[in-house]
């Protein structure tokens, strides 16, 4: 399911916490699976509960709780905005409908070319820099008035 490379990073992360406490690890193994297949299947994540030891429904509770997580495929650039009041009272939300706008879908909606995918994020602790954004998962950009939006999606053309 998962190549040799991406379980030997499984296993080191596996190798931080006791024998008998594996689960420990499922984020970082997840994040290494998400990393290799661009979303976590069903299938993915049953793959990491079995590896890992644990009941496949407590994967899927991870796996469904955390934005930085896909359960559903998409788009080569994941664009995550915040919307957490602090981000939403500098301009999160004109942000959010520029960013609909521009792309021609709402959230969680994947752009008819697979490009972008536009997703909503809870408080990335950057509120100082509001509105905030994360795209796939990696790379933050601050203070997303529409201009810098517009720069940013032409920068990843
Ligand atoms: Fe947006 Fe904290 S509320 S980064």
């Amino acid at each position: 399911m998962l190549n040799d490379q991406s379980l030997g990073l499984i296993d080191q992360a596996v190798a931080k916490y006791p024998a008998d406490q594996k689960q420990s690890a499922v984020m970082a193994a997840l994040a290494v699976a998400q990393q290799e297949k661009g979303w976590l299947s069903p299938e993915v994540m049953d793959f990491v509960a079995k590896y890992l030891d644990m009941p496949a429904v407590a994967v899927y509770e991870v796996a469904s709780f955390y934005t930085m997580f896909d359960t559903s495929p998409v788009g080569k650039y994941k664009i995550c905005l915040c919307t957490n009041l602090p981000c939403a009272l500098s301009g999160a939300l004109e942000a959010a409908e520029h960013l609909k706008k521009r792309l021609g879908v709402d959230f969680n909606g994947t752009t008819a070319d697979g490009r972008f995918t536009l997703k909503e994020g809870e408080c990335f602790g950057a509120c100082g820099d509001a509105p905030v954004l994360l795209v796939n998962n990696q790379r933050m950009e601050s203070f997303m008035a529409p201009d810098s939006i517009d720069k940013l999606l032409a920068d990843l053309k």
